[in-house]
């Protein structure tokens, strides 16, 4: 098995977190999202463990909410002390109505509206991850409207090419995100904070890319970034306090995706940041990662019902399942990997056919994985279990053809309860006047 929270029980039914799936389909309905809480604690208190370890005592991980956003996810961060990546009113709004502690909240996006910023600091945000001059000025206009001096790091390209995929690389000059070191632009926004007298420059952030499997682009950009620090403290005489690495730790979708070991990559991001700072002479800032997907990822599974099969013969099979690109849109945007198994049958070893998984929304895009293989007699009311959907699924799901959203129930220590209901029909029209 791809996660050792999957197993198979004497029934042959594929069980996560130690609970059947077919008992949760029946219970809850298909299609529905499974998340393993323990799961998500125990790699909260890895980077926890490991980064405090290589970091020092103030070093910390900050959850990056996108990839999977709703209450019960905050209460998890609160209790296990974690820090927060939001990136919207909406991401602030979901943590702060659980009563999540704002102070270690951290606002990115590259576009944050005079609402969101005044919606930010009126709840108290810790730290605004400030993308680009017309937004500094911003932030110092509405801190000082509301008499405050608001904490800040600067987000910053760092020029580094992360292999992955394209969607979501980020730390390449050219990008979408943040000032540029090669182009001075770096240097001139932190002099320019600097001068403003509603501004705390506490330091810079920097995000490379999502999915990344090379330990060594984060050492990389550790290099760059603190090579900047260096330069702003001959420069400028400005002592960084935080360094943000940003998150992007790949998982795997596939038995043949590699295994990243974060503790002993963190160790190694230590070891070498350490050297770093030493050969610059500079002080260790408090260092900050900011995992999303490798945090929750594998807590994930979905189970769909399958529908229709069709067989085109000498071209093509179709299993078609009860969900699809509205609950995970990830193949038809990126071509992403997941392994699919028959979850009501899952040791079936007998003869398997080659289909593609298909949703219900009426496009020939909505295709949730291609070339997959699935026992030659599957068929309609078979239960199907996509692996690995906790990260970027429920967070990108939509009502697209008017499907309602479904639910996302929590397995916890051999127990199951719902996070997030099943969207109701009348849910749909909630706001239609
Ligand atoms: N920090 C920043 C500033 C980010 O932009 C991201 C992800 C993260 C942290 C977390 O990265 P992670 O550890 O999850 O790789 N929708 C895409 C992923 C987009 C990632 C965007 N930023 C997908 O489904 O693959």
């Amino acid at each position: 098995m791809i996660c050792n929270n999957l197993s198979i029980n004497e029934q042959g039914h594929l069980c996560f977190a130690g609970i059947d799936t077919t008992l949760l389909a029946e219970k809850y309905g298909t299609p529905l999202y499974l998340m393993d809480e323990n799961r998500i604690r125990e790699r909260c208190r890895t980077y926890i463990t490991a980064m405090k370890e290589a970091f020092g005592d103030k070093a910390a991980p900050l959850y990056a909410s996108k990839a999977a956003s709703f209450k019960q996810i905050y209460r998890i961060m609160k209790e296990e002390g974690m820090g927060i990546d939001v990136v919207s009113a909406g991401e602030i709004y979901t943590a702060v109505s659980i009563g999540f502690p704002l102070e270690h909240a951290y606002f990115h996006s590259n576009n944050k509206t005079d609402e969101d910023i005044d919606f930010a600091m009126e709840h108290g945000i810790g730290y605004f991850v400030v993308d680009n001059e017309e937004e500094l000025k911003a932030i110092d206009r509405i801190a000082a409207r509301r008499s405050i001096r608001q904490n800040i790091l600067l987000r910053l390209t760092p020029g580094i090419d992360p292999h992955t995929y394209e969607e979501v690389a980020t730390g390449k000059v050219d990008s979408k995100f943040g000032s540029a070191i090669e182009t001075g632009q770096a240097k001139s926004i932190t002099a320019f904070s600097l001068s403003l007298s509603n501004i705390n420059l506490k330091g810079f952030h920097c995000h490379v890319g999502s999915q990344v499997f090379d330990s060594d682009v984060f050492l990389q950009s550790a290099d760059i970034m603190l090579g900047f620090i260096k330069e702003m403290k001959d420069s400028l005489g400005l002592h960084t306090e935080i360094l943000d690495l940003g998150g992007g730790y790949g998982v795997r979708y596939l038995d043949s995706d590699p295994m990243i070991d974060i503790a002993e990559n963190i160790r190694t991001v230590g070891a070498h940041i350490h050297k770093k700072c030493a050969d610059l002479g500079i002080a260790l800032p408090t260092i900050h990662m900011e995992p999303g997907r490798s945090i929750v990822a594998d807590a994930g599974l979905t189970l769909y019902t399958v529908g229709t099969i069709k067989k085109i013969p000498g071209y093509k099979n179709y299993v078609s399942i009860d969900g699809g690109m509205a609950d995970n849109p990830r193949y038809a945007l990126y071509k992403s990997s997941y392994t699919v198994l028959l979850a009501n049958r899952a040791t079936e070893d007998e003869e398997t056919f080659t289909c593609s998984l298909v949703g219900r929304c009426c496009e020939s895009g909505d295709i949730i994985q291609e070339n997959i293989t699935l026992p030659a007699n599957t068929k309609r009311g078979d239960l199907v279990a996509v692996l690995t959907t906790g990260a970027y699924n429920y967070s990108m799901a939509s009502n697209y053809n008017r499907l309602t959203r479904p639910p996302v129930v929590m397995l916890k220590d051999g127990t199951d309860f719902i996070a997030v209901k099943r969207e109701s029909l009348a849910d749909l029209c909630a706001n239609d006047l």
